[in-house]
């Protein structure tokens, strides 16, 4: 159920990506905003991430690219949001080490025109209104590198170091929010999260395509050893920190957000198929992890990431509450559950993909 008469708007763009759908939805389930979603829905944006939403007045879709200024100062004239919340991109790194350049059109261009044209109409608001506002940009813990064994979690001062054209291309993004904080005084949110599981990711990465194709009794492809490490948050939680920081955050800070969860991928995927494994006693796939295969490593691969979650959980009090076990479980069963939503993916662009990466198999 939503609610219908919100007290205010937000203009959320990538809202019916992964990350984004979940955050839509948590925020008309609880009636916090208006929401004016703008997504120029690529192979990674689901109409049906949104299907929830279909009579709900208070959530407007609009089809369209965060580069498009004349479109996107339309949508803020016409609905007077009080927050822009960004989480539109390109944002799988095996994609931009194929195709870096829509990284860069995507993550670095389509967040500068988004940045000039909520910086004019920020321009135009009274002084009250102007001081409410607030932009805040979704990035990504890949900004800062990776880390040695031994190292200590990224901390929101850890420098930035990012080895992946995505990595370089949502640092660049977080540097021209900061700029647009440091030179015109917009009200900036930067937010800096681990690697999320759940509903609606798409089945490119990692878990969610371990979980398909262990389904299918189909080899689970582990690059180089398996021993690189994650953070893993699942992504209920993530969005739920993200509400905090829109409502609480200090303007121009950072917050890192991280489930105190570091696993290799290894650990992971023998996590998901021991869940497989219960769900289907009788499966001929039996038991799951045989299915584990390991091919060549991807180029430039991050050893370690590990988030220091600190200063949002003293801030703001912000925990995780699912355990990494709670959480998998969760999105293990989301896909099992939903095997419409995962055929339509499984379609067109998505299989393409597939094939020019893993080979035909
Ligand atoms: P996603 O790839 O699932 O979704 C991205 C969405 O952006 C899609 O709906 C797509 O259609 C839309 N989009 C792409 N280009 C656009 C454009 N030019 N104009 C308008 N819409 C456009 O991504 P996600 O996993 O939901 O990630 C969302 C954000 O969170 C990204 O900024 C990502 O860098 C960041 N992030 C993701 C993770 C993760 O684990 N997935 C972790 C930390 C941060
Ligand atoms: P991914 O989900 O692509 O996220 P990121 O690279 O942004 O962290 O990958 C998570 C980890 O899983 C990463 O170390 C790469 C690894 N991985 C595999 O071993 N096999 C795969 O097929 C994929 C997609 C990822």
């Amino acid at each position: 159920m939503t609610r219908a008469g919100s007290p205010e708007t937000w203009l959320i763009t990538g809202g019916a990506g992964f990350i984004g759908s979940n955050f839509v939805l948590a925020a008309r389930e609880r009636g916090a905003a208006r929401v004016v979603n703008l997504d120029l829905l690529t192979y990674a944006g689901n109409l049906k991430n949104l299907a929830a939403l279909a009579d709900d007045p208070d959530h407007l879709f609009v089809r369209g690219d965060i580069a498009d200024r004349e479109l996107v100062g339309r949508l803020l004239q016409e609905h007077q949001p009080r927050a822009v919340v960004h989480f539109a991109a390109e944002s799988h790194v095996d994609r931009s080490i194929y195709g870096p350049q829509a990284f860069l059109e995507t993550n670095v261009m389509g967040t500068f025109h988004l940045l000039e044209a909520v910086r004019r109409y920020w321009d135009g608001l009274p002084p009250p209104r102007q001081q409410d506002f607030r932009f805040l940009h979704i990035s990504t813990d890949e900004v800062y590198g990776s880390l040695a064994p031994e190292d200590p979690a990224f901390a929101e001062t850890t420098p930035y170091a990012p080895n992946s054209p995505y990595a370089a291309s949502k640092a660049a993004s977080d540097h021209l929010v900061r700029a647009c904080r440091h030179t015109y005084g917009l009200p900036t949110l930067i937010t800096n999260c681990s690697n999320n599981h759940g509903p609606f990711q798409f089945p490119e990465k990692l878990i969610p395509l371990m979980i398909l194709n262990a389904l299918k009794g189909k080899p689970l492809p582990i690059y180089g050893d398996g021993l690189n490490v994650r953070d893993w948050l699942y992504v209920t939680d993530h969005c739920e920190a993200l509400r905090l920081v829109l409502a609480q955050g200090r303007v121009g800070e950072t917050y890192n957000i991280g489930g105190n969860c570091e696993k290799t991928n290894l650990e992971v995927v023998g996590t998901l198929c021991a869940i497989l494994d219960e769900l289907f006693p009788d499966s001929p796939h039996r038991p799951h992890a045989r299915l584990i295969t390991f091919i060549k490593d991807r180029p430039g691969h991050d050893r370690r990431y590990a988030i220091d979650a600190g200063k949002i959980s003293r801030e703001l009090g912000w925990q995780p509450r699912e355990s990494f076990e709670s959480g998998l479980s969760k999105t293990v069963r989301w896909y099992v559950d939903h095997p419409e939503w995962v055929a339509s993916v499984e379609s067109g662009e998505y299989r393409e993909w597939l094939e020019l990466h893993y080979g035909r198999g």
